[in-house]
């Protein structure tokens, strides 16, 4: 016979569960009865369990360790790699390798009547990477969870090929190597992203003392070997708490979490920055915000269920958000820079001079790059076409919130990785009426086959599908983003650009791996068709950043897609220059903008209007 164990609840006196009891004499007609347990155990424990009863909860405003702990239970367990602390550089070699010392010479420019041409003076250039993408250490030293944290270890094919950012390149640990490399290679200028769950473990609440100490040291490091820094505040690591507590970028108050966030670093490093970027692409509101599972593995508020009201949403508070800081990095603290967001999107050219293709590259534009930048450069208000789109769906904007958005760039940045040719859809007049339609809201078609049906350019690796090497798309898009869609921009940063070689986290032999043919002739077109841009077409151009610096996490795709000027090996961490990254510098040398130190250029640089 078992029995039950008495046990002293909380509030009661000893009892033993009654309804078993009752089941199992009840003789009447359809009764069921329940056997015993019989076997292994013989004994159990029971209670009565009422959650609302209990004295302590662990509330939003509980800054403890208990409910740090309770965060990183809501990830899971976090792996660590073979580096889990700082450590100290060694020297640099006194020569790096030559790729075209070979028997293969560098990729040739598609314009050699470029040759003559030099950047103008003070063009920044260097190389990008966010925190999450490149950090590891995902639980070190304080630091909360951030929404990825979550994502890669609990939502089930979130990313690709299962992979997370626990250890990556462990940049939080071997950070003085990295500056030393970019300093000995020549590179002038490193744009990192900052973490805010690091700074913040809760997004809000008490600062994580060693996260200030940590990124006070990445400052001071990069302020002796002389490189510039560019910083991000947000490159989408959104801390988990404020998901927990109220949606996140669903609501208003994330915008009042950000500026407390933000203001702390800008404070504390505006001595060190030229140029601040307050948030990566807000149109990640799109295609990954929207998609994020509210309702399944994160609560729902704000009925900001996935998709369309998610997503607008999102890129409202964080339009907001962004607008805050700017206007009081330069009206009340008076900051010594410039700020900006950076924008992801790419060149749209029509399919046909049909007015529907026209039209379809208007709204391509609109949808990605209007929703963000049309208030900036104008009036501070969501194009009209948004507008008369999405109605309820779109936010609207007070007179207040306009004034604070129109004028909070103070230049315009693009990641302009790729081209599109748009056309115009069947049924278009039904899809902009229709939220059901599975075009909307955009209703406007695009490919990356010309209008022959061809690739429109080399494709990347099949983790970055979207990723076609079109170096005159580029060019094009510079004039198209400056003459034509937001003529106010004084100036224009490409502060994205590269190339995900395809296959190439299959290679097993590094010697096969180092001569990426197909990274070093998108950095080569590109580069060129920058270069173009400012030399031929006037557009005022001042500065481009390749990414990455090394190989990293790429979000959906994870690990297995790799867009690093720098192989990283992920058993033992070792990084080892690419071709490409060679052929990156010497472009940049090549054109008049040497390494910081190095002689200024004897600028040949002029307009061709
Ligand atoms: C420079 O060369 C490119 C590519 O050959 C050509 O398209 C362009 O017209 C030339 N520009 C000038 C100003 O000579
Ligand atoms: C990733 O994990 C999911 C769920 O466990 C599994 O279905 C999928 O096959 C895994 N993918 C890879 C590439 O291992
Ligand atoms: C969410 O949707 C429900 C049902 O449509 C509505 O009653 C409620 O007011 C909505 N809540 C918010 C915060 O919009
Ligand atoms: C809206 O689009 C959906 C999905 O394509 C379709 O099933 C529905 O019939 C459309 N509604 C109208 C009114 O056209
Ligand atoms: C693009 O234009 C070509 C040539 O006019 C045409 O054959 C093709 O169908 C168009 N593509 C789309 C997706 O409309
Ligand atoms: C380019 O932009 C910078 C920064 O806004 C400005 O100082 C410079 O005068 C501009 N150059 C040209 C040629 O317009
Ligand atoms: C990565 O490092 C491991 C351990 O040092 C080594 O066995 C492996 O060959 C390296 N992989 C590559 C691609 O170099
Ligand atoms: C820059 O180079 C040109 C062409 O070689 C030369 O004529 C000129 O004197 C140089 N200017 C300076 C300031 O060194």
């Amino acid at each position: 016979m078992w029995s039950l164990k008495a046990v002293t609840p909380a509030l009661g006196g000893l009892f033993l569960i009654p309804d078993l009891a009752f089941a199992q004499s009840d003789s009447g007609s359809g009764a069921v009865s329940f056997p015993d347990p019989t076997g292994v155990s013989t004994e159990y424990a029971s209670t009565t369990f009422d959650y609302s009863a209990a004295s302590t909860t662990l509330a939003n405003d509980d800054f403890s360790d208990e409910r740090l702990a309770f965060l990183w239970n809501q990830v899971g367990p976090i792996a660590t790699g073979p580096v889990t602390t700082t450590v100290e550089a060694t020297p640099e070699p006194s020569a790096y390798s030559d790729p075209a010392a070979g028997f293969h010479p560098y990729i040739p420019s598609y314009f050699s009547n470029l040759s003559g041409y030099s950047l103008p003076e003070g063009f920044a250039w260097g190389v990008a990477s966010s925190a999450y993408q490149i950090e590891g250490a995902a639980n070190a030293e304080g630091k909360g969870p951030s929404i990825w944290d979550f994502l890669s270890h609990r939502v089930v094919n979130q990313v690709a090929d299962n992979t997370t950012g626990d250890v990556v390149g462990s940049h939080y640990f071997l950070y003085k190597q990295d500056i030393a490399r970019l300093k000995g290679l020549g590179v002038p200028a490193f744009s990192f992203s900052i973490s805010w769950p690091r700074i913040f473990p809760f997004g809000k609440g008490p600062i994580n003392e060693e996260a200030v100490q940590h990124y006070d040291d990445v400052m001071a490091e990069l302020a002796q070997q002389e490189l510039k820094i560019a910083p991000v505040l947000f490159h989408w690591d959104t801390p988990l708490a404020l998901f927990n507590e109220y949606g996140a970028w669903s609501d208003r108050q994330i915008v009042d979490d950000f500026f407390n966030y933000a203001t702390f670093i800008i404070q504390r490093y505006d001595h060190l920055v030229e140029e601040w970027f307050t948030i990566n692409e807000p149109q990640y509101c799109n295609w990954q915000y929207s998609y994020y599972p509210f309702g399944t593995y994160l609560p729902l508020y704000n009925n900001a269920t996935q998709g369309a009201k998610a997503r607008f949403t999102c890129g409202h508070y964080t339009l907001l958000a962004h607008a805050k800081v700017a206007k009081w990095y330069h009206e009340e603290f008076k900051g010594r820079g410039r700020i900006t967001f950076k924008n992801s999107g790419n060149y749209f050219e029509a399919n046909s001079t049909s007015e529907a293709d026209a039209v379809s590259v208007q709204r391509n534009y609109d949808f990605v790059l209007g929703w963000f930048n049309h208030g900036v450069w104008n009036d501070g208000d969501y194009p009209q076409v948004l507008k008369d789109t999405l109605g309820d769906i779109l936010p609207t904007l007070t007179d207040d919130e306009k004034a604070l958005i129109a004028g909070s760039c103070d230049f315009f940045a693009i990641d302009p990785y790729t081209s599109y040719y748009a056309f115009g859809i069947e049924d278009f007049d039904s899809c902009v009426s229709n939220t059901s339609h599975p075009g909307f809201p955009e209703c406007a078609g695009s490919t990356q086959l010309a209008p022959d049906g061809f690739p429109a350019g080399p494709s990347a690796d099949p983790g970055a599908s979207w990723l076609y090497d079109t170096p005159t798309g580029v060019r094009r898009f510079l004039n198209v983003i400056t003459k034509e869609l937001f003529p106010a921009v004084p100036d224009i940063q490409v502060t994205e650009f590269g190339f995900a070689e395809p296959f190439e986290s299959e290679l097993t032999s590094l010697q096969t791996i180092l001569w990426d043919l197909r990274r070093t002739d998108y950095y080569q077109g590109y580069l060129d068709n920058i270069l173009a841009a400012i030399a031929y077409d006037g557009v005022n151009v001042t500065g481009a950043w390749g990414w990455a610096i090394f190989d990293n996490f790429e979000w959906g795709s994870g690990v297995s897609t790799r867009f690093g000027l720098q192989h990283v090996n992920y058993t033992d961490l070792t990084r080892t220059p690419k071709a490409s990254f060679y052929s990156f510098i010497k472009w940049f040398e090549d054109h008049g903008a040497g390494a910081s130190g190095s002689e200024p250029a004897n600028s040949t640089y002029r307009l061709m209007h």
